[in-house]
């Protein structure tokens, strides 16, 4: 009970429902043997697929003269519906592994947007890892397992973690809401439709390389809200924004928080009922151009400079081209989203997460 299991065709962490916590990290891999790499990740799938099942790594070595095999810490608690998610960004198809001619030519950083303010120490890295449990302990001891087995091959660029709502505080399971009040994931596909997750989220055979079939690109981004602006601003100010109503999550106008977007509605001086600029109208593009959002709030304390709150939004999508999908939406956001004046995008990666696999064999092994 409360496992998610760590073998399969594809990785999971993807389509699996967003669990209460994210614990992220980046690396960047010191060493240039991609024999080195190879082993560093066998014994990653060893130790992901061990955690995932709540037991400690290593059963637990008993010698008193010896640092434990496990360092610990969620001895005894349970597997906490623990996923971990493996990629590698653009950085890894460089010289160092000879691996340049097997990335994907639409996997690349992404283009600078309008009004990114992007810090290097929340961007890129050769390896990406998401963490996602119902217990933020359970999480970290994942990440910092990973990291201790992979001293002296890989060194951790930057973590982030990420909270929503837990099932004890809504027992229910309604859609979360971000740290802005409003309801965040209404609009995404359905991932129990498989034919839907097939055309927006997997990789296929054909697509770019076949070592990604059954994987999928994720983008992250390090969105920071400017609370203290947002809270500043009315309540309709807010709702224009997002062209949703706060309370319900409905698109404005309609009553119920899974009411289709009616982009044809008028008000009663002929204005759009959704505003051009508002946000949810313009992320539905043509209404056929899709991702799977899997965003966490986060808070990291305070910005020393201005005295506010760093927090907002740890943004992550899957899809199956990022250009097409990722990329196409968010020029169209960054030229126009009202939701700009609120936010400002501080971190950005993205990796090409592998396909699943199985007992016996190791996440990379259609790459590596
Ligand atoms: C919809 C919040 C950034 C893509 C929404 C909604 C909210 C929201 C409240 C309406 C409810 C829902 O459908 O989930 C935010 C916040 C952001 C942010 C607070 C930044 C801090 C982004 C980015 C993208 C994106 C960077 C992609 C480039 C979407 C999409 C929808 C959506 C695709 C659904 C549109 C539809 O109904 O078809 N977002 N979002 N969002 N957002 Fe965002």
């Amino acid at each position: 009970e409360g496992i998610v299991p760590f073998y399969g065709q594809h990785q999971a962490g993807i389509i699996t429902p967003a669990q209460n916590f994210l614990c992220f990290a980046s690396f960047d891999l010191k060493t240039t043997s991609l024999a080195e790499v190879r082993k560093l990740f066998q014994a990653w799938t060893e130790a992901a697929a061990v955690m995932t099942t709540g037991d400690l790594i290593g059963n637990s070595n008993s010698s008193l003269n010896l640092p434990p095999s496990d360092t610990g810490e969620a001895a005894g608690l349970s597997p906490s519906k623990m996923t971990i998610t493996f990629g590698v960004g653009p950085s890894f198809f460089d010289e160092r592994f000879g691996l340049a001619g097997k990335r994907p030519a639409t996997f690349k950083d992404l283009p600078r947007f309008r009004g990114d303010a992007l810090q290097s120490k929340w961007c890129g890295g050769d390896i990406g890892i998401q963490v996602c449990a119902d217990d933020l302990q359970v999480a970290f001891h994942a990440i910092r397992n990973l990291a201790r087995i992979s001293r002296g091959i890989a060194v951790l660029k930057w973590t982030q973690e990420g909270f929503q709502r837990t099932g004890t505080a809504d027992p229910s399971s309604g859609t979360p809401r971000n740290l802005m009040g409003f309801k965040d994931g209404t609009g995404n596909p359905d991932t129990n439709d498989a034919t839907a997750m097939n055309d927006i989220v997997w990789a296929h055979a054909g697509d770019e390389k076949d070592w990604m079939k059954d994987g999928s690109y994720m983008v992250a981004r390090r969105i920071r809200m400017r609370v203290e602006i947002w809270d500043r601003s009315s309540l309709s100010d807010q709702e224009i924004t997002f062209g949703r109503h706060r309370d319900s999550g409905a698109p404005l106008g309609s009553k119920n928080e899974f009411d289709p977007l009616d982009l044809e509605a008028k008000d009663s001086s002929g204005q759009p009922t959704l505003p051009m600029n508002s946000h949810s109208r313009l992320a539905h593009m043509d209404g056929g151009t899709k991702i799977l959002r899997r965003a966490y709030s986060y808070s990291s304390g305070i910005d020393n400079k201005t005295g506010q709150l760093d927090a907002g939004l740890f943004f992550i999508s899957y899809q199956r081209n990022i250009e097409k999908q990722f990329i196409a939406m968010q020029q169209i956001l960054a030229a126009s989203d009202k939701l700009n004046e609120y936010i400002v995008h501080v971190g950005s990666a993205v990796f090409a997460c592998f396909p699943g696999t199985h007992k016996g064999g190791y996440i990379g092994e259609t790459l590596f």
